[in-house]
């Protein structure tokens, strides 16, 4: 298999307006993630990932930009900006910049200049059409709820916007925009960024005539994604974008793609079409959702997850290459999702990134994780400032009368702020996150959970993914070695192989607070020995094994 230093990387995703605070104001910003590129570079990530930093009117927190070359004021300037690129170079680190361009800010001057009139010379910059009866040109309805169609007075037809009204989609089939894209992408590419990590970059391509979607009896908006995720011509924009941009540059690119598959992500990611190099998929993360989507709750089957993440590795073994992820800003925590953060709390985090680490591909750690950062659950949705909480709280309560509780219940599982909430750096007011009030409020367990105790503590979750990433960059069969998935009955033991030469890992992850007998199938290993686990004794390998509550354990040893 090819060797790339980005399949031999850790990231690392930085929220900026929630990292650290420098100047009091309540909202994280670029010296305050300067302040803490040490911090970073000690835990071991070789790859930073920065969330959008440009200038946005913050409708949806930067993904909604309005200037694609300027950073946005709440969080420094450009100087501050290329002060951060060479902080994070000097100490041997990488910069990846996330890319929005499936649709911009409504105060984008594009936008601006497309909405006055027919005859704008940015008009075929975005998705415009006619009524069809006096009411939208079609039924798809919006991520952020409502329809995805807003009516514009002065050239009296709508405009699509997959997400909120203040994100107008673009128009990837006007070429003249694609060429501004690729020139704006160019020109941070120019500042020696690593890398980008591409905002919803499978739905850029729409199906021509933007038909109706299938509607179920009881909703009002059809769901549309069929007509524009891995759309007739997204393999085309993305060829031509590493054709005209990327094949330049030894850089990093990871797509996200919300509704693509193992088949669709092998064509993405295999080097040899020109086109990614790793994508971000859901399906893992819908898991524990039921069919009416993502705030309907259930309860994940492990066997679920056993499924999805080895059809994923062994899927994309020797043709593409996987992301690994489960965290960033718009998931739930995990140690509060899949874990347990009342009785395990420790136990569970460093389970699940053992699970997560030893895995083949590229991990990402979002910022809290390494601490084990929870779920928090604010009594008021006043507390809560994501649009996708708040417009899914009000649609639920106020439009449909839905019990107040039970929505709350859902929003305290899935809600996209249980990331957002300030990181916990110490024990002192507001964690020591700013001196200013937070612009989200701080999740008040940070007296127990923080990044100073973390330090201070050598059994802390912390030091465990410390060693995790350490592990990765001194056997390269974590990196490289084969997948095998093993137990795949088993309810409550994730287990698998992996195999590199002579190589072997065995890798044993309890997902439940039970211990559990297991009897290990024939495996053909020798001279093993415990690699890491977050239980102090260890058994020998044997046939027979005990796994505690939340254990994770990983032995290395020969194959025969
Ligand atoms: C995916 C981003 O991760 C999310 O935060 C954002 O709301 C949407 N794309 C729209 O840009």
């Amino acid at each position: 298999m090819e060797h790339n230093w980005w399949k031999e990387s850790v990231v690392y995703q930085i929220y900026p307006r929630s990292f650290n605070d420098s100047n009091g104001d309540g909202i994280g910003d670029i010296p305050g993630i300067i302040q803490k590129l040490d911090y970073l570079n000690y835990l071991g990530v070789d790859v930073i990932w920065l969330s959008p930093v440009y200038q946005s009117p913050n409708d949806d927190n930067g993904y909604d930009i309005s200037h694609y070359d300027q950073i946005m004021e709440d969080f420094g300037t450009m100087e501050d900006w290329q002060n951060l690129l060479e902080e994070v170079h000097k100490r041997d680190m990488k910069l990846i910049m996330d890319l929005v361009v499936n649709h911009t800010s409504d105060e984008h001057e594009w936008f601006q200049d497309a909405k006055k009139s027919k005859d704008s010379k940015y008009r075929e910059y975005y998705i415009w059409r006619s009524g069809k009866n006096g009411k939208e040109p079609n039924n798809w309805g919006a991520t952020f709820g409502g329809s995805a169609w807003k009516y514009n007075e002065e050239t009296d037809d709508y405009y699509l916007h997959l997400f909120s009204p203040k994100q107008p989609d673009l128009n990837w089939e006007n070429e003249e925009l694609r060429e501004d894209i690729y020139a704006m992408m160019r020109k941070w590419l120019d500042r020696g960024i690593d890398g980008f990590r591409m905002d919803v970059i499978n739905f850029i391509s729409k199906t021509p005539g933007l038909p109706d979607a299938p509607k179920k009896e009881n909703e009002v908006y059809g769901s549309g994604g069929q007509f524009f995720m891995n759309g007739p011509r997204i393999h085309e924009f993305l060829q031509e974008m590493n054709q005209k941009v990327l094949k330049d540059y030894d850089v990093m690119t990871v797509g996200e793609m919300p509704g693509v598959g193992v088949e669709e992500a092998k064509k993405y990611t295999d080097l040899s079409r020109n086109e990614l190099q790793m994508v971000f998929q859901f399906e893992h993360m819908d898991l524990d959702s039921g069919s009416g989507g993502k705030w309907d709750l259930k309860t994940l089957d492990l066997k679920d997850l056993k499924e999805s993440i080895s059809r994923w590795q062994t899927g994309l073994h020797e043709i593409g290459w996987n992301s690994l992820y489960l965290n960033n800003h718009d998931q739930p925590r995990v140690v509060s999702r899949f874990g347990d953060h009342d009785n395990y709390h420790d136990k569970s985090a460093k389970m699940l990134g053992t699970f997560l680490h030893m895995l083949q591909g590229t991990p990402f750690i979002y910022q809290g994780e390494e601490l084990g950062m929870t779920n928090i659950e604010f009594d008021s949705i006043e507390d809560y400032r994501d649009i996708e909480t708040i417009n899914f709280y009000n649609e639920q309560v106020h439009e449909k009368g839905r019990d107040k509780n039970e929505v709350m219940k859902s929003i305290y599982t899935k809600g996209r702020d249980n990331a957002r909430t300030p990181v916990q750096w110490d024990d002192s007011p507001n964690a020591g996150f700013t001196t200013g009030e937070p612009w989200i409020k701080v999740n008040e367990n940070y007296k127990k959970i923080n990044a100073e105790k973390a330090l201070r503590e050598d059994q802390s979750i912390f030091h465990y993914y410390r060693q995790l990433i350490r592990l990765r960059k001194e056997h390269s069969v974590i990196v490289y070695g084969d997948y095998e998935l093993i137990l795949p009955e088993h309810e409550k033991v994730f287990a698998y192989t992996r195999s590199l030469n002579d190589e072997m890992l065995l890798v044993l992850t309890n997902f439940s607070d039970d211990t559990v007998k297991i009897n290990v199938p024939d495996i053909k290993m020798t001279n093993s020995e415990v690699l890491i686990g977050n239980y102090e004794d260890q058994e020998d390998f044997q046939s027979q094994l005990t796994i505690q509550p939340y254990e994770a354990r990983v032995y290395k040893g020969k194959c025969i």
